[in-house]
């Protein structure tokens, strides 16, 4: 009988980790931000593990947020999806490319050429995004939730109708009847919503997957219900067991109301991994990449656990008395684990270098306790797989994926090798092409 496998992707992001001071190690080259050939080796590194995919954020405006961080994405997604396909042979690559923004023309026309000069590994991270900077560099502005959901459905079917417009067997290619094509196999899709219009055809052949899968990212109730109808994967953010399972369980359900497998939808979620030999070593490593902004947190953590911090706090463990009125602020669920993390008795400095405030779960030690955050989750159901960053990649991503993985694989929880070419394969999503609704 075969065993429910978990997928694996992670984010090289900014060429340097998850942590905005990653590029301040002593063993960085700061021009790695940049340097196409770090991110090449990065690729390489995932694929050596194995990995179903590199997902690329974008965000389409400003994302440096102080000085002495590094900005937090690089170079435009396309360009570096191309260079690192050219680099890796199984590896997927997740594209974000922002439906409220850009054409479905060229959406459909940018990826679906990554898709067959890839060899069939893209996927588009398709998002409804709602900040101003980057409304601003587009001339316009924020429109409201419900009008960017409505617009990102029909961008959705609207690219898929497009992928769909060059026909599977079009492409004859036979000289002796000089035809290069059968042209009644390309035709328009005349595609015209309410927000965007477009007629087609897309001169863009068939990949070896027949078209990007399709990737949705959001953690609210719109993009559970919108993942349910249009997604393959879903990558999301949540911090809580039960909350990743009611999540999942939604999103299922949006996919069985609209007719679909709720297995065809696989729920990924975050883990911003601190690895090392000891989980002390693992500490101190988180600890040093938090501390510059620990003057800031210590404040953020009182009001997630109900108490009043400061900077005259943060050496002492929190008092018995401090403990028994502390309370988990229901609004934002990282603040069961920080108070998980304060009732053991560390100090509140130690606390915060636990990683509590971050974008993501923040397993820290020895590569079995990430292993086992990740098995944790796995058998809970509360995810079908995990997008992973590491706090520093120059040592971090190896030891993901020369560490992590291979506890992951003993335990027959993950791949031991590629069994497919295709993103589509390494996801296990059927075959489609065109539009999924007509
Ligand atoms: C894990 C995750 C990754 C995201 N990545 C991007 C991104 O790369 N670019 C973007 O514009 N928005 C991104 N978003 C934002 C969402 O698309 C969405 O705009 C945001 O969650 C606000 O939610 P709303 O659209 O439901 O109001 C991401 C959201 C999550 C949870």
């Amino acid at each position: 009988m075969s065993q429910r496998r978990m997928h694996l992707a992670t984010a090289i992001a900014n060429g340097f980790g998850s942590s905005p001071y990653a590029w301040t190690d002593p063993r960085v080259d700061p021009a790695d931000w940049t340097d196409v050939r770090a991110w090449m080796r990065y690729a390489q590194i995932a694929e050596r593990g194995k990995l179903d995919f590199i997902f690329f954020g974008d965000f389409l405006a400003q994302s440096q947020r102080a000085e002495s961080h590094s900005p937090s994405q690089s170079l435009e997604p396309a360009v570096l999806a191309t260079a690192l396909a050219l680099a890796t042979e199984r590896i997927g690559f997740v594209n974000t490319v922002s439906a409220t923004f850009e054409e479905p023309y060229n959406i459909a026309r940018v990826l679906k050429s990554l898709d067959v000069v890839s060899g069939g590994r893209i996927g588009w991270n398709a998002v409804t995004t709602s900040a101003p900077p980057a409304a601003a560099n587009y001339g316009r502005d924020v429109v409201d939730r419900e009008t960017r959901y409505a617009l990102i459905d029909e961008v959705i079917q609207a690219v898929q109708a497009l992928w769909g417009s060059w026909g599977e067997d079009a492409w004859i290619a036979d000289k002796e009847s000089r035809r290069f094509t059968d042209l009644s196999k390309i035709a328009p899709v005349n595609f015209r919503g309410g927000f965007v219009a477009t007629r087609g055809p897309l001169e863009v052949p068939p990949s070896k997957q027949g078209q990007p899968i399709m990737s949705h990212s959001g953690a609210g109730p719109q993009s559970l219900a919108l993942a349910g109808r249009h997604a393959d994967i879903l990558i999301t953010e949540v911090f809580t067991i039960d909350e990743a399972r009611q999540h999942r369980a939604i999103m299922r359900q949006a996919a069985a109301a609209a007719g679909r497998n709720p297995d065809a939808v696989k729920y990924l979620v975050g883990v911003q991994p601190s690895t090392a030999d000891t989980g002390a070593a693992a500490l101190a490593r988180r600890g040093e990449l938090v501390e510059p902004d620990v003057p800031q947190q210590v404040h953020y953590l009182g009001q997630l656990i109900g108490l009043r911090l400061g900077p005259a706090d943060l050496d002492a463990p929190l008092s018995p008395e401090q403990l028994a009125i502390a309370r988990a602020h229901p609004g934002d669920s990282r603040s069961y684990r920080a108070l998980e993390i304060a009732r053991e008795g560390w100090t509140v400095r130690q606390v915060l270098h636990h990683a509590v405030i971050d974008y993501h779960p923040a397993p820290i030690g020895r590569p079995e306790v990430i292993a086992d955050h990740m098995q944790e989750w796995f058998d809970a159901d509360a995810a079908d797989g995990f997008w992973v960053t590491p706090d520093i990649h120059v040592d971090g991503m190896a030891a993901f994926v020369d560490g992590v993985v291979p506890i992951l694989q003993q335990r027959g929880l993950f791949r031991d090798e590629y069994e497919g070419e295709t993103l589509r394969d390494h996801l296990g999503i059927d075959r489609q092409y065109g539009p999924r609704y007509v």
